[in-house]
Formats: structure tokens, C-alpha cells, sequence
């Protein structure tokens, strides 16, 4: 995805990823307090591995850097939901412009800090405005209660369990489906629609 994020407030800023960055995620990536909650302990990074791994262009998605007080101290990714990935996340694929993400900070001494929380303020206005999204979802493990804490405090809520999600550390890990809505559709009148139109519990038209 043709991007430039370029985003920052008085303390955070946000902007493309790149190459000479990899020296900082295979620090950050060989970290096993950071690997617990982030690709999993039993996963060994280096240089050849990163490369492969994050210089791969994202479908419909970018990465990016999150740096704090000029530092960077850690890494994000988002992507457009698309075809399976809807199937994948159970979520009605209604139309709407849908981005995931992924995020970690690579400093645990920068972790409950309000980093994690401010950086998800700040991609929610980023892909509201520049690009269209109507709703971000997040899928931290059950037992990340620190990220599960940082999201909600960003504006996501817990929406559904996703049972056995993702292959971590050799186990199928429970996730939470977490959303943030950011637009919603807008109805006239329910006349408007073609009888035999279904909604959701969340007013979602489902044709
Ligand atoms: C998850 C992460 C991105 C959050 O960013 P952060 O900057 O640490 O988050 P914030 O400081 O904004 O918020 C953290 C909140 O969790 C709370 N918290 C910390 N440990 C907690 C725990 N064990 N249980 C519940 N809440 C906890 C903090 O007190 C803080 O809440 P408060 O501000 O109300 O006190 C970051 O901690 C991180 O990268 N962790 C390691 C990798 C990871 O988990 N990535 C996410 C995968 S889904």
C-alpha cells in the first residue's frame, strides 16, 4: 500500500519503516521479554529471517516505526481487511473499510507508559481521515492483559472470543476480537432499502 505516515503529537511519532531499522527489531526480536508476548520465545530472528519476514511488502498494508521523545522504541503494522482475512477475524465483511494491526514497543523500560495506548489513538485518526477505514480490529491473546488494558484504553472493546487463534509458542492461543469503530453507516430511513433487507445486532445491513 502506497503510504507516507508521518504522524506525530508532542511526544510520538509515527512514520515508514525502513531498512535501517533492522538492526534495532533484531535487538528488539531476540528479546525474550518481548518475544513472550510478541512471535513467540521459540522463534529465533536474524538478520537473513528478519529480512524475509519484514521486508516482505504487506497487501494492502504498510509498517511502521513508533518513536518516542526522538527514540525509537518500537514497531506497528496495518492492513486492509480483505476476502478470507473477514472469514479468519468471523467479522461481516459489509462493505466497510476495515484495517487490522499489529504492534509491540521493543523497550520494556518504555511499556505503561500510555505509549501503546496513544499510538492506536493516533492510527485510528490516521486511517479514519487519509484512509477511509470505518473500523480497526485488534486480536491480542486472552492472557495479554496489559495490551488488553492499553486497547481498551485507546477506545477498543472486546467483541468476541476467537478460540484457539493463533499458533504461539507450539499451542493454539485463545485471542479476544477487539474493534474500534470509527464511522458508521448512515441510514435515511429503513424504507429506503429493498424489503427483505437483514440487519444485524448492530444495525449492520446484511443483503
Ligand atoms: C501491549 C503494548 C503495545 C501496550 O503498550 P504500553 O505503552 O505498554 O501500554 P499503555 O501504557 O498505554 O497501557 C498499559 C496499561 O496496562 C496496565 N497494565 C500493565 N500490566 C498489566 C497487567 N498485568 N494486567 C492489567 N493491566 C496491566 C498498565 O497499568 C496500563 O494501564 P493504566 O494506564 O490504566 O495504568 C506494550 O506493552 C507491548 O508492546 N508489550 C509487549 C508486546 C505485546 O504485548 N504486543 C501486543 C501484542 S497484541
Amino acid at each position: 500500500m502506497n503510504t507516507n505516515v508521518g504522524i506525530e503529537n508532542d511526544q510520538i511519532r509515527i512514520r515508514d519503516f525502513k531498512r535501517a531499522d533492522f538492526p534495532l527489531m533484531l535487538k528488539w526480536l531476540t528479546d525474550d521479554r518481548v518475544l513472550e508476548f510478541y512471535e513467540g520465545r521459540d522463534v529465533q530472528f536474524n538478520m537473513e529471517t528478519l529480512a524475509e519476514h519484514f521486508l516482505e511488502e504487506i497487501p494492502d498494508g504498510f509498517r511502521m516505526i513508533i518513536e518516542y521523545n526522538d527514540q525509537a522504541v518500537g514497531y506497528g503494522q496495518a492492513y486492509q481487511l480483505s476476502g478470507e482475512m473477514f472469514e479468519e477475524y468471523d467479522y461481516n465483511d459489509d462493505g466497510r473499510v476495515v484495517f487490522a494491526m499489529d504492534q509491540f514497543i521493543g523497550e520494556p523500560d518504555y511499556w505503561n507508559r500510555g505509549i501503546g495506548s496513544e499510538f492506536l489513538k493516533m492510527m485510528a485518526s490516521y486511517l479514519k481521515t487519509s484512509k477511509g477505514a470505518a473500523c480497526i480490529l485488534l486480536d491480542p491473546h486472552q492472557n495479554n492483559h496489559r495490551a488488553i488494558r492499553a486497547y481498551e484504553k485507546a477506545g477498543f472493546r472486546i467483541i468476541k472470543p476467537l478460540p484457539k487463534h493463533e499458533l504461539f509458542e507450539g499451542k493454539k492461543e485463545d485471542c479476544w476480537l477487539m474493534e474500534k469503530v470509527l464511522q458508521t453507516l448512515e441510514f435515511k430511513k429503513f424504507t429506503d432499502f429493498p424489503r427483505g433487507t437483514m440487519y444485524d445486532k448492530s444495525g449492520v445491513i446484511k443483503l
